[in-house]
């Protein structure tokens, strides 16, 4: 057996309202839950056992999950109590391990989308004999995430979590949330309390002159943890710039039972969800409509989450923007620059009256 542990137990605060009630890992990029894209590209890389480390609405995965038995994995739950931090979530998932000590364990952080090749990862961490290899990938600005410097032997050297200040800015390397474990250096996390692997575990591991391996590589790679970051993790996927196996690149994707009218137009990677509309005139570009979402004729929706069920009314704006399930914008409306509507809510009409109307 090849196992992976995904860590899904986030509450994806940047992204609300849209992580009220699914957690991030489960919300749909091009029609998919992130975790289902990530399990598929792991099976074609040979895992076949997959433990999902969850805590933040934990239910919302068994539901669509299951068993594994429809993605060709088995899937089990390690359900925190409370949340027990990356490092504590490994620790406890590796209770569900079969794997034996010496055995390659893969890790992955549940809001990636990443084209890494993870049998070629886990075969150079077999080979080197690490006791951690870590996914690197370079980024513009790296302050967002774990700076991994290495040296030329790609040994690591250091972890600096979240680099505040410039001078902490030591490469363009970043952890890309993608490890390879020696089974038995998970069991030396510490049980039962919070542990960061980043923070904690991995300079522990240096410190103990453990080796820990960095790997770089070009390969697609984004984290979807922001909404500007979720809608183009999604557009990139239906445009064929992310790997997704047997899909074909198009410039908008439209699931079973959406429909688009004839003069509207749809582009730049758009997803438009079951049973969602947009009507005549309206426009929809770079953005992700979740299942039943209606935009009215007229609407224009740019690189923004319009959630399930949600209405974005005749002639009405939303751009960068995230709505939630079941709102309402009223006709007539703009919504611009990060604006965030929660579930529920309703904005009236305008007043304003347009010449279509006259
Ligand atoms: N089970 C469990 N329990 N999972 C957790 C917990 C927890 O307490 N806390 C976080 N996670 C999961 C999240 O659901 C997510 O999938 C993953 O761990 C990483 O958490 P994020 O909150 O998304 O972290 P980040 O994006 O700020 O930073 C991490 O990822 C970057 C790459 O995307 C770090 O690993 C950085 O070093 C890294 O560069
Ligand atoms: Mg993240």
């Amino acid at each position: 057996m090849r196992e992976a542990i995904l860590l899904v137990g986030g509450q994806g605060t940047r992204l609300r309202p849209l992580t009220i009630a699914t957690p991030k890992p489960m919300l749909k990029v091009a029609g998919v839950p992130v975790t289902v894209h990530q399990i598929e590209r792991l099976r074609s890389a040979g895992i076949d056992r997959v433990i999902l480390g969850t805590s933040y609405r934990a239910d919302v995965f068994a539901e669509g999950l299951g068993d594994g038995s429809d993605l060709g994995v088995e899937i089990v739950y390690a359900v925190e109590d409370e949340p027990l931090g990356t490092g504590g979530a490994i620790r406890h998932a590796a209770d569900l391990l079969v794997s034996g000590p010496d055995d390659p364990v893969a890790v992955l952080n549940g809001d990636v989308l990443s084209g890494v090749d993870y049998a070629a990862l886990i075969a150079g961490h077999v080979a080197a004999d690490a006791a951690v290899t870590l996914h690197l990938t370079r980024v513009d600005d790296p302050r967002r995430y774990g700076l991994v410097p290495t040296d030329p032997h790609g040994r690591v050297l250091e972890f600096r979590e979240k680099p505040t200040t410039p001078e902490e800015i030591v490469t363009d390397q970043i952890n890309a949330g993608c490890y390879v474990f020696r089974r038995s250096v998970i069991d030396t996390i510490p049980s039962g309390r919070v542990v960061s692997v980043e923070r904690e575990t991995f300079p522990e591991l240096l410190a103990a002159d453990e080796l820990v391996r960095g790997v770089v590589d070009d390969a697609y790679w984004l984290d979807l943890g922001t909404p500007q970051d979720f809608v183009r993790g999604s557009a990139d996927l239906v445009l064929g710039r992310a790997p997704w196996p047997g899909h074909e690149p198009a410039d908008a994707l439209v699931l079973e039972g959406g429909s688009v009218a004839g003069s509207a137009r749809v582009s730049a990677g758009s997803c438009i969800g079951r049973g969602a509309t947009v009507a005549a005139d309206a426009e929809v570009v770079g953005s992700v409509l979740l299942d039943g979402a209606s935009v009215e004729s007229g609407a224009r929706v740019v690189s923004s989450v319009v959630g399930a069920d949600a209405v974005v009314g005749a002639t009405a704006v939303v751009e960068d923007a995230v709505i939630g399930d079941r709102a309402r914008i009223g006709s007539g409306n703009e919504l611009r620059g990060g604006a965030r509507i929660w579930p529920d809510v309703e904005l009236a009409d305008t007043s304003i009256r347009f010449s279509t109307d006259a």
